[in-house]
């Protein structure tokens, strides 16, 4: 399905939300947002999922980055439904606002359409996409997975300090990086610029190509 994709700007709809109507641009204003869609209100894993995003906003406060949901239902079933999730997620309140979507309108505009999923009159569902937005309101990263499979929050956290220090250094982070460990040094950087940006130094892996495209280095 053609869309909106990596790079591409978020539309500036206006939306209404658990926190009232809004323009998109000014939610996002210059911080990073995790927007997310859920195939349903009251339903097993999507639940899951807003309580264990309720119950990591302090992670996502430390990285500077706000929530935003969108579910296909309307306002008072998401008020409704949010009561659960509370429940579910024990201390944790939902402090983020969930946009309703009730005619799928928005969910088509920002490409979190299940083709496969529809509802007992036969209308498509939302998929569990995840955009994550730059402060310069265009996607950096997007996930879509479909109903059958919750998504991992821990994931989320780790894509987001993969993409804030990518944004802020010429790094790339390696397979299954975790905060703290080496990052690469970006193919784009030749070795007198690594040696000005990475004061702190850099290791070159000696391969048997000899190309010395893989280097690490460490960075806040
Ligand atoms: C769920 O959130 O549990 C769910 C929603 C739609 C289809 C299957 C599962």
């Amino acid at each position: 399905m053609p869309g909106l994709t990596l790079g591409d700007a978020v539309p500036n709809l206006e939306v209404e939300t658990t926190h009232g109507k809004m323009k998109l641009h000014d939610y996002f204003s210059g911080s990073w947002t995790v927007l997310f869609s859920h195939p349903g209100d009251f339903t097993p894993v999507c639940t899951t999922e807003l309580a264990k995003m309720a119950s990591y906003s302090n992670e996502f406060e430390k990285r500077c980055v706000k929530l935003l949901g969108l579910s296909c239902d309307d306002i008072s079933s998401h008020k409704e439904w949010t009561k659960d999730v509370e429940a579910f997620a024990g201390d944790a309140r939902v402090t983020y606002p969930i946009i309703a979507d009730p005619n799928r309108e928005i969910l088509k505009e920002l490409n979190m359409i299940d083709a496969d999923e529809k509802d007992s009159s036969g209308r498509h569902m939302p998929s569990r996409a995840l955009h994550i937005v730059g402060p310069d309101k265009t996607i950096k990263l997007s996930f879509l997975y479909p109903a059958c499979t919750g998504r991992n929050m821990e994931e989320v956290l780790r894509v987001l300090d993969s993409l804030q220090r990518a944004c802020k250094h010429k790094i790339a982070t390696p397979v299954n990086w975790k905060l703290g460990e080496p990052v690469v040094v970006s193919p784009s950087v030749d070795n007198e610029q690594a040696k000005e940006l990475f004061p702190q130094g850099f290791k070159t892996v000696d391969l048997p190509s000899k190309k010395g495209y893989l280097r690490f280095t460490n960075v806040d």
